[in-house]
Parts: C-alpha cells; sequence; structure tokens
C-alpha cells in the first residue's frame, strides 16, 4: 500500500466586482464583439481596493476545508501557487497561514504562473506521498489586475481576479489507476521562451512591480501543442487513454486552446469544465476555480477521472490526473 494524495475538498472565491468587456471598451481601444471571438471571454472579476491575494486565498481555502470538514490546525503544509503575491515577500501562503490562525505547519509560494497549480499540486502530493505531511491546503491566488499595462489592449482585455483551494489528505491507496486522488503530475518548462510572456519589473531587474507583456501568438502555438505531450505523457504514465478521461478541467485562458485540447482528446463539449467566458484568465487560480464549479454543480462526481493542463511563462506547463 502506497500514501495518497486524496482531494478532501476544495473552495473558490471570486471578487464581487464584474467588469464586462462593453464596461472595458469605455476606456480601451477594444470591443466585446472582438474579446469574444478571439477569447470567448465576457466578463471578469477585478479585486476591490485593499483586497489582495492573500486575503482571497484565504477565503477560496476557508471554503476547501469547510467542504472538507477539517479546521486549519489540521493542515500540515500550505502550497500557494501566485505569480502576485502581496508583497515581494513573505510568501502569500504565510499570510495565509496567518489569517486561518494556523500556528504550526510550513508554509510557502510556487511561482509557475498559469502553470502555478499544477506545479503547486505537484509539489504537496509529492509531501504527502513521502510522508512528510499528512495533509495539505494548495491554493491558487492571484490579482493580475494589478500587474496589467491598461495601455495594451492586446493584453489587459485576457486576465482577472481570483482564488482557489484545494485540501490534500494522505491516504493508502493500492498505487493503481483506480484509486481516489492525484494519480500523477507532469511539469515542464524551457526557459528559452522567457520572451514571449513576462513581467517587465522585479525587485533585482528594475525595483518595480512592472507590467505583463506577452507576444499572443507565439504563446497560442506553443499552448496547444506542450499541453497536449503533457497529457499524453499523464496517459501513458497510468495506462489510460483519451477514453477514460470524464472531465477536461484545463487552464482557463482562451476557449480556443480549450476548444483545441478537447478536439484532441476526442471529448464533448459538455465533458469540458469551463469558466474562461465568466472569470477570463485567473492563471494558477483558473484550475481551481474550475474544478470548484462543476464539483459543487454536481457534473464531478466521485471516482470521475480528472484531467488538468496548463501552461503559463517561462515556459511553464504541465498535466496533473486525479480521480475525484
Ligand atoms: N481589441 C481589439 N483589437 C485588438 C485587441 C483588442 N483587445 N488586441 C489586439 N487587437 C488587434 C491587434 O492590434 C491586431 O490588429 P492589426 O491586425 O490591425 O495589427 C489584431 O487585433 C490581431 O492581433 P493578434 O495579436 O495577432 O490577435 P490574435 O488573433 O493572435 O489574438 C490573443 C490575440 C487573443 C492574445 C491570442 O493570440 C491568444 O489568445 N494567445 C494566447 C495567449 C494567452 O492566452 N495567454 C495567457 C497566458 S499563457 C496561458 O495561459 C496559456
Amino acid at each position: 500500500m502506497l500514501w495518497r494524495s486524496l482531494v478532501a475538498g476544495c473552495g473558490g472565491y471570486l471578487p464581487a466586482r464584474v467588469v464586462t468587456n462593453a464596461e472595458l471598451a469605455k476606456t480601451v481601444d477594444t470591443s466585446d464583439e472582438w474579446i469574444q471571438q478571439r477569447t470567448g471571454i465576457q466578463e471578469r472579476r477585478f479585486a476591490a481596493e485593499g483586497e489582495l491575494t492573500s486575503s482571497m486565498g484565504t477565503r477560496a481555502a476557508q471554503a476547501a476545508l469547510d467542504m472538507a470538514g477539517m479546521r486549519a490546525e489540521d493542515i500540515d503544509l500550505i502550497v500557494c501557487a501566485t505569480s502576485t503575491p502581496d508583497e515581494t515577500f513573505p510568501s502569500a501562503a504565510t499570510r495565509i497561514q496567518a489569517q486561518l490562525g494556523m500556528e504550526r505547519g510550513a508554509a510557502f509560494d510556487v511561482q509557475a504562473v498559469c502553470a502555478g497549480f499544477v506545479f503547486g499540486l505537484s509539489v504537496a502530493d509529492n509531501f504527502l506521498r513521502l510522508g512528510q505531511a499528512k495533509t495539505a491546503l494548495v491554493v491558487g491566488a492571484e490579482t493580475f489586475s494589478r500587474i496589467l499595462d491598461w495601455d495594451d489592449r492586446s493584453t489587459c482585455v485576457l486576465f482577472g481576479d481570483g482564488a482557489g483551494a484545494v485540501v490534500l489528505r494522505a491516504e493508502k491507496g493500492n498505487g493503481s489507476n483506480s484509486d481516489s486522488g492525484v494519480l500523477s503530475t507532469h511539469l515542464y518548462s524551457d526557459g528559452r521562451h522567457h520572451d514571449a510572456l513576462y513581467v517587465d519589473g522585479g525587485p533585482s531587474s528594475t525595483g518595480t512591480v512592472g507590467h505583463l507583456r506577452m507576444e499572443g501568438r507565439e504563446v497560442f502555438r506553443h499552448a496547444v501543442v506542450r499541453m497536449s505531450e503533457a497529457i499524453d505523457a499523464a496517459l501513458e504514465a497510468n495506462g489510460l487513454t483519451p477514453g477514460d478521461i470524464d472531465w477536461l478541467v484545463p487552464h482557463q485562458a482562451n476557449l480556443r486552446i480549450i476548444e483545441a485540447m478537447a478536439r484532441r482528446l476526442n471529448l464533448p463539449r459538455d465533458r469540458v469544465v469551463v469558466t474562461v467566458d465568466r472569470h477570463a484568465n485567473t492563471s494558477a487560480a483558473s484550475i481551481p476555480l474550475a474544478l470548484c464549479e462543476a464539483v459543487a454543480d454536481g457534473r464531478v462526481q466521485r471516482g470521475d477521472l480528472i484531467m488538468t493542463e496548463a501552461m503559463g511563462g517561462g515556459f511553464t506547463w504541465g498535466s496533473a490526473l486525479l480521480r475525484w
């Protein structure tokens, strides 16, 4: 018998303020039609003044704990995936730890941009598999609205704010693909692609926070190929085929990328969880937010096989396969 990470609960948090494409078009040279046609995005949420990555992450984490029937003091480890922490240091994870009222365990951030949740899940899963922790919170939380350049219409319309979280609990499994919980994670990065997607500021370069810069076409071109490879690796490692997948819960960057992934897997549209229309791209928060929505509305049932995939700046990319 081997330790496995069972997903004991999940939770999401979205800021109250809804910003529609039409509202953006009042101040940005864009249109609802352009944004919807190119991306599938209709609206996004923006954090209120004073609302921070850590406060949103804490709300999502608390919701995940509630669903799991656990308390903050039951948690051994917090891994927060974010590229938009409250401060350069300390980590958003330690802020979340304090806000949850936790006085024990370890907390740290993982930074893999839009692939952050898959990276964070992988790190926490490995802690649990090795017995270094029995329980973990994996949080994805972002305030991308604060690093957007409002004079760059090719990027500022694409992102939103929010947070999602899962609680993992170590359980013994038989090591087969019928186990519940995280079956595998596959992570990749290739730093040669820095210039395609980055933020032009930071503590050691400019001393400023900077703004997001992206060559959209270049990112698009790599995204489908790389994420498909990561999915293939996950299926092969578990002796499964695309036909075994019950739900694709992809990173939510662009509806055209999501549809291309679904076509490749031959998955019907109603087996793909889509939130990009209402959330836009919330980076590391997008997968747990989408997962929580599909769990909350009853689409995802115990025993279902869920494939997640993501790609982000770096480039970083990967997949995680789990049985709910
Ligand atoms: N409104 C109106 N027009 C716009 C806008 C806008 N918001 N943005 C760009 N345009 C114009 C451009 O100026 C250009 O006009 P021109 O032909 O007169 O020069 C035209 O639209 C086409 O611009 P492109 O950038 O070539 O448009 P494209 O079809 O590539 O779509 C997009 C851009 C949506 C960014 C697309 O490339 C994309 O989705 N890429 C993936 C990027 C992504 O999702 N990144 C997220 C982070 S990484 C990840 O999560 C996977």
